[in-house]
């Protein structure tokens, strides 16, 4: 497989995901040179592992965000992270145990970030962005509000 670059149409507008995907995209790099590069077998069980708790962070990290949001698409969004980290295991076991080689698992982990970040995580963060102007324009202007302020108030 070719080395590996981020993209910026890898981008999907939020300031966290983003950056907590080039986080994520940088270890599936790393695994890769150790994989293709370097040949170093079990520094690439050692990333892999790592990989695996990140992902899981990760995959907390966006679903805060989602709840936070009331994003009406979570339960899907969270079948999906709990069937990758479920696939991602099984990935892992089965280099292991020399069923499949480190490479399968480089790709099978760069086209499931591809396709879930363009699709899902694109989607979330869209959805995101609709309810900050909804708020935006929802938001009280200053001649909406009561000169008074909190006065009489209890
Ligand atoms: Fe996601």
């Amino acid at each position: 497989m070719e080395r590996l670059h981020w993209r910026t149409w890898f981008e999907v507008g939020h300031d966290t995901i983003d950056f907590e995907h080039k986080t994520f995209f940088s270890l599936i790099h790393k695994l890769q040179s150790l994989v293709e590069v370097t040949h170093d077998r079990e520094g690439a069980q050692r990333a892999l592992e790592e990989t695996y708790k990140y992902a899981d962070f990760h995959f907390t990290s966006e679903e805060n965000i989602m709840i936070e949001a009331g994003y009406k698409d979570f339960e899907r969004h969270h079948e999906l992270h709990q069937k990758l980290l479920k696939r991602l295991r099984q990935n892992i076991d089965d280099m292991e145990s020399g069923l499949i080689s480190g490479s399968e698992v480089v790709t099978f982990l760069f086209m499931w970030f591809v396709e879930h970040t363009i699709a899902e995580d694109l989607e979330l963060s869209t959805q995101l962005k609709k309810r900050q102007l909804r708020q935006f324009f929802q938001a009280p202007t200053q001649h909406d509000e009561s000169p008074e302020g909190d006065v009489g108030r209890p």
